[in-house]
């Protein structure tokens, strides 16, 4: 199962959103960092032995495997462990490098949608033109993460209506598409609120659920503090979350098994 979350603009928490996830995901999980302005786990995440990650293991030795059609040998090979166990897949540091991985990604999005384990992609911001359109093709679903206000919303129409076509939304087998909303615990009519705006435009989107407001947990993500978050408000809305993420996208790996 290959899920790829993004954002329409701003930073609204998809690093952390996956991050959490990945701790808490049901099943064998990646984690993989392919956000083009660049990526932040290898600045949030140490190896379990507490050194930095390896700068020749992730995205780009990922890539190049894929360009030498060695793709569908092991992902594997492209897989750090990171301390606290979340099995991850370190992203470029400069944006420049991204640019080089050119025409290799159909082949990196063909060996994520193949691997044996779920994988979760940080797609950071999608931009119409985003070299990373293969991933999201090739995903079992997209989800936006977004947070309650005005200009959120408005990003988020305008990113659901160019994803409409290549996503072939509307159509049978087409990608589902998700929304998980960063609130408060007291901003209970969010979720609400964002569905019906969503289908009062005919958008076939549903809010999935809300990831908690949780700075604390959200910098423990980050690494900027150690505590223990396990019982966090962030990390039980993730449950909630991953639940919910999981049948949008089973329905989908469903559908295709069908067709
Ligand atoms: N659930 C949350 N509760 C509170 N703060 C959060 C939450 N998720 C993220 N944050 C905070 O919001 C900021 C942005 O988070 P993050 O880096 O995950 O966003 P992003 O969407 O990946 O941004 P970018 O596109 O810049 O990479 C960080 O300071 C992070 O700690
Ligand atoms: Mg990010």
């Amino acid at each position: 199962m290959l899920i790829a979350f993004v954002s329409a603009k701003g930073s609204p928490g998809v690093t952390t959103t996956v991050n959490a996830l990945g701790g808490i995901w049901p099943s064998d999980v990646v984690v993989a960092d392919f956000d083009p302005a660049g990526g932040d786990f290898a600045l949030r995440h140490r190896g379990v032995d507490g050194e930095p990650l390896d700068n020749d293991r992730g995205l780009l030795s990922l890539a190049a495997a894929a360009r030498r059609g060695t793709g569908e040998a092991d992902l594997g090979e492209h897989v750090q462990v990171a301390s606290g166990g979340l099995q991850v897949i370190p992203g470029v540091t400069r944006p420049e490098q991204f640019t080089g991985i050119g025409a290799a990604w159909p082949a990196v999005a063909t060996m994520l949608a193949n691997s044996p384990f779920d994988v979760l992609v940080d797609c950071g911001r999608v931009v119409p033109g985003t070299p990373l359109l293969p991933v999201l093709t090739a995903a079992d679903a997209v989800i936006f993460v977004v947070r309650p206000g005005i200009e959120y919303y408005a990003h988020l129409r305008e990113r659901l209506r160019w994803l409409a076509e290549p996503l072939h939304i509307g159509e049978l087998g087409s990608i589902p598409l998700g929304i998980a909303l960063i609130a408060g615990s007291s901003d209970t009519s969010a979720p609400r609120d964002l569905d019906r705006l969503l289908q009062y435009d005919g958008h076939q989107v549903s809010v999935l659920g809300r990831i908690a407001e949780d700075p604390k947990a959200a910098g423990a993500l980050a690494g900027r503090w150690s505590r223990r978050i396990d019982r966090s408000l962030l990390i039980r809305s993730a449950r909630e979350l991953a639940e919910s993420a999981r049948a949008l996208a089973m329905a989908r790996t469903r559908t295709s098994a069908r067709s």
